[in-house]
């Protein structure tokens, strides 16, 4: 598959713009255009069906309580400050005096070359005493194996070209925060001779000012995550609907993150949607919901025609987990720009990292009263009020059976991510009746149009009759008519669109009020009754149970 393709279809299509592109674009932000936004919807609308309206029963078969909530992208700073995101959301950032570029500094790497018959005089010095390199290549890359393949593939073509030493081996591939001080870093830029600056933490959020003022009082940040949104509205939840553990509580919107290198088209962006749980749940059970978690979000996305063999869930390493984490799994999508599976969510443990750290800052408390385990209880312990049994000074651990600070886990989705993979997943390239086209398969509940309705002709009162379906279609889902050009040339531009299904009204419909239903994939046709269409997509697009 090529990913070129993809941006092009992208952009010709309407699905994705670079953003404000009339005057050169931003690094980092896109537009959805007509059919990318209707992707997007159907994302979000299955999300919240699947996840908050309709979720999956819980492990024990039980009913789980979901709710939603939507709040502000910008938050009392103290929220970052308590969320750990003003001292440890950073990146290491590196840049180039001499282009001006700037870069991850743990995503460029250093090939250290030295003649081979040296190699064991390097190995064999101290760490940090090995004299320097004569040589150092940089590459931007995700990891040492990737850069590795871009070096051999570079290395053959500078010993033909006489610009290296055949017989130099590589002794080293580390990035550019691990590798020796004492080492060149020379830019990754093809072509440009500058060396990489010191890196330097920069802190990946987005400051503004709120109010008139822009001083240091009124600094505010763009949210780069809307989990803690919810975190912080943990309390209101519980103080005004009836929810009791274990429940969620569900956001979607938008987040922003000053990357240092945006990349890969939408992968990583600037600004982006995610799609947020935090489920909270007793902290004995929550290696219980842990893995439900894991395993319903899996499910989810092969349900929704991501094929099982490109997705991938690979559970964290101790050195991968972000700071609030003791477990995470990431469910992988195996994308054309790639060479190894990329992140399209993370479903992580976060134990009560984050409900202590804002109880601890904002002084209010957020612990969970489990009533039914002291109405059990109370009659032994000789109470009938909580209050009145904690003046006896009961040990925490005692305490803690009632009154606690539920554990979390978070499955959090990015809503482009998802829409990019799906765009991959869908695309193909195939011949009917000897022609050759380009289809979007997408899954029939994410393709941006469900249906699209033609008069074969346009006369004899087929332009009426298609009309009046269109219509009455419409009402119900979100439908394209076309009445331009040769009726081969209409089902091309639907297949390009991913639009699953096409109608079309003949001369037999003016006869028997019957339609032809054509189905995207395999272009086999049907023949159906016109009063039956609305209940036959209704049946075809169906979440499956
Ligand atoms: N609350 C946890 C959290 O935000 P994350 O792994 O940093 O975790 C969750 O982000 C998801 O958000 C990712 O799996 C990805 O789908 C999406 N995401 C994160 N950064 C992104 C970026 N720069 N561009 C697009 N999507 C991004």
């Amino acid at each position: 598959m090529d990913m070129d393709k993809i941006v092009a279809l992208c952009k010709r299509r309407g699905f994705i713009y670079p953003s404000s592109e009339i005057y050169g674009g931003l690094n980092g932000f896109w537009d959805y255009g007509p059919l990318g936004v209707e992707l997007k919807r159907n994302i979000k609308e299955a999300w919240w069906r699947d996840m908050v309206l309709d979720p999956p029963p819980g492990p024990d078969g039980e009913e789980l309580q979901m709710v939603g909530l939507d709040c502000a992208i910008i938050m009392n700073p103290k929220v970052w400050e308590a969320s750990g995101h003003v001292a440890g959301f950073v990146d290491w950032m590196t840049e180039c005096p001499s282009c001006k570029r700037r870069y991850r500094a743990d995503k460029v790497y250093l090939v250290a070359l030295v003649p081979e018959k040296e190699l064991p005089h390097y190995t064999a010095a101290a760490p940090g005493q090995s004299p320097t390199p004569p040589v150092v290549l940089a590459y931007q890359a995700d990891d040492p194996q990737q850069a590795r393949k871009l070096f051999e593939a570079e290395f053959g073509r500078l010993v033909k070209k006489q610009k290296l030493a055949a017989d130099l081996a590589p002794l080293a591939i580390v990035s550019v925060l691990q590798a020796p001080s004492h080492w060149p870093r020379p830019c990754p830029e093809p072509g440009c001779t500058g060396q990489l600056s010191e890196p330097r933490k920069f802190n990946l959020m987005f400051r503004t000012f709120v109010g008139a003022a822009e001083d240091a009082s009124a600094v505010a940040y763009l949210r780069p995550e809307t989990a803690q949104g919810i975190f912080v509205n943990f309390a209101n939840v519980l103080g005004t609907t009836r929810v009791k553990l274990p429940f969620g509580i569900a956001q979607i919107g938008k987040a922003f993150r000053n990357e240092i290198n945006p990349r890969y088209f939408t992968f990583r962006s600037r600004e982006f949607e995610q799609m947020e749980i935090e489920f909270f749940c007793h902290p004995h059970e929550s290696e219980k919901w842990y893995r439900f978690w894991r395993d319903v979000r899996i499910r989810w996305y092969v349900q929704l025609g991501l094929r099982s063999d490109r997705l991938r869930p690979r559970e964290q390493s101790r050195e991968e987990l972000a700071h609030y984490s003791c477990g995470t799994t990431d469910i992988e999508y195996l994308f054309p720009f790639a060479d190894e599976p990329q992140e399209l969510e993370g479903v992580a443990h976060r134990g009560d990292y984050d409900l202590r750290q804002h109880q601890q800052a904002s002084g209010k408390d957020l612990t969970y009263f489990d009533e039914e385990a002291w109405e059990r209880d109370k009659t032994q312990l000789g109470f009938t009020s909580f209050k009145e049994w904690l003046k006896t000074n009961p040990a925490p651990e005692q305490v803690g059976r009632y009154q606690f600070l539920p554990h979390v886990i978070e499955p959090s989705a990015g809503v482009d991510r998802l829409a990019l993979a799906a765009i991959c997943e869908a695309y193909a390239e195939d011949t009917v009746g000897g022609e050759p086209r380009v289809v979007m398969r997408f899954h029939p509940r994410l393709a941006p149009i469900k249906a699209a309705v033609f008069p074969l002709v346009n006369r004899d009162g087929m332009p009426e009759k298609a009309y009046a379906l269109y219509r009455e279609l419409k009402r119900q889902f979100v439908v394209f008519y076309d009445d331009k050009g040769a009726i081969g040339r209409r089902y091309r531009r639907q297949d390009e669109a991913g639009t699953p299904f096409c109608i079309t009204i003949d001369s037999q419909t003016l006869q028997d009020d019957t339609v032809t239903l054509r189905n995207r994939d395999d272009c086999t046709q049907i023949r159906l009754p016109i009063r039956a269409v609305a209940e036959e997509l209704h049946r075809r697009l169906q979440p499956p149970r």
